[in-house]
């Protein structure tokens, strides 16, 4: 009796010294496995994600996997709820957020939304000079002629976003850049009514569409990338995500 009890006190003291080695190692580098404090702890659902978006959800080497970190809360639940109802359509995010609540999306978006992670370094553009002018005066400037806004005017001057509902466009690679917006064209993506995104993308030809996602791609990351706050500018277009 006295010998089993001294073994479970060892054992604990073990577990002990094991846990406050794990408390002490912070995950400096990203892609560090974080220590777990509680089995169900942000940390550990979080592991069901990391293999696409990174282990702090700065994305990965795959250039379609988005990065998701510090984009506003209201933004990632919006697109976790649009997945799981279907407005948002890419197989594994739709089966893997199925069955999940509001309650758990919300609480995935705000860890996701406080994270600040590195950025990957900017791949350089791959577009002819009048491609990388047609991506900069889009961006900064848009187009009256077609009724294209400045995507500053609501993603805001550094592209970081603005809270509720604008995501940074800042860090994401230009394959998914497109992708988003292709799909916003024919319809396969939809934000809340009324859907800004959808009148602007279905403006964009090809060629705009290559010039903007390029000329994302190869910017360097703002040394803030907080998003703006709420209404800082008066955006030119409503948007249903943003009320
Ligand atoms: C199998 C890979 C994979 C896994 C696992 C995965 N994702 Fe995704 N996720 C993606 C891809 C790819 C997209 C972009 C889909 C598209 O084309 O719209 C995406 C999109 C998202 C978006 C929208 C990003 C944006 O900027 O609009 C959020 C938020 C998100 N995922 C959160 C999560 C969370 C939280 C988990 C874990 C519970 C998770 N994902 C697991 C691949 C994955
Ligand atoms: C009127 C405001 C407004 C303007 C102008 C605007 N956007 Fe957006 N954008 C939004 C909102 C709101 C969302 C989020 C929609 C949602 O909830 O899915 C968004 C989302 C996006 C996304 C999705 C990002 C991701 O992580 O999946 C891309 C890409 C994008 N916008 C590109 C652009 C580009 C390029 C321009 C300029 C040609 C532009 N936007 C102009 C409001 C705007």
């Amino acid at each position: 009796m006295h010998r089993t009890r001294s073994r479970l006190e060892l054992t604990a003291a073990a577990l002990v010294f094991v846990a406050g080695a794990a408390a002490a190692q912070t995950p400096a580098d990203p892609a560090a496995v974080p220590a777990f404090r509680k089995l169900d702890s942000m940390e550990a659902r979080a592991q069901g994600c990391v293999t696409c978006h990174g282990q702090q959800g700065q994305g990965t080497s795959n250039d379609y996997f988005p990065r998701i970190a510090g984009k506003p809360a209201g933004y990632l639940y919006n697109q976790l709820r649009a997945f799981r109802d279907g407005s948002r359509r890419y197989a594994p995010m739709n089966y893997l957020v199925a069955y999940l609540s509001d309650d758990y999306l919300k609480e995935l978006a705000e860890y996701y939304a406080a994270l600040r992670p590195p950025f990957a370094p900017p791949q350089p553009a791959a577009l002819p000079p009048q491609g990388i002018e047609r991506g900069r005066t889009l961006l900064q400037d848009g187009d009256a002629s077609r009724q294209i806004p400045a995507c500053m005017a609501c993603h805001g001057p550094k592209l970081t976003g603005m809270v509720p509902g604008i995501p940074g466009l800042v860090g994401l690679r230009p394959n998914y850049i497109a992708a988003q917006l292709t799909r916003w064209r024919t319809g396969e993506r939809r934000a809340a009514a009324p859907d800004c995104m959808q009148r602007i993308a279905s403006r964009l030809g090809d060629n705009d569409i290559q010039a903007v996602a390029a000329y994302l791609g190869a910017m360097a990351a703002p040394s803030d990338p907080a998003p703006d706050p709420r209404d800082i500018v008066r955006m030119p277009v409503a948007c249903g995500s943003q009320q």
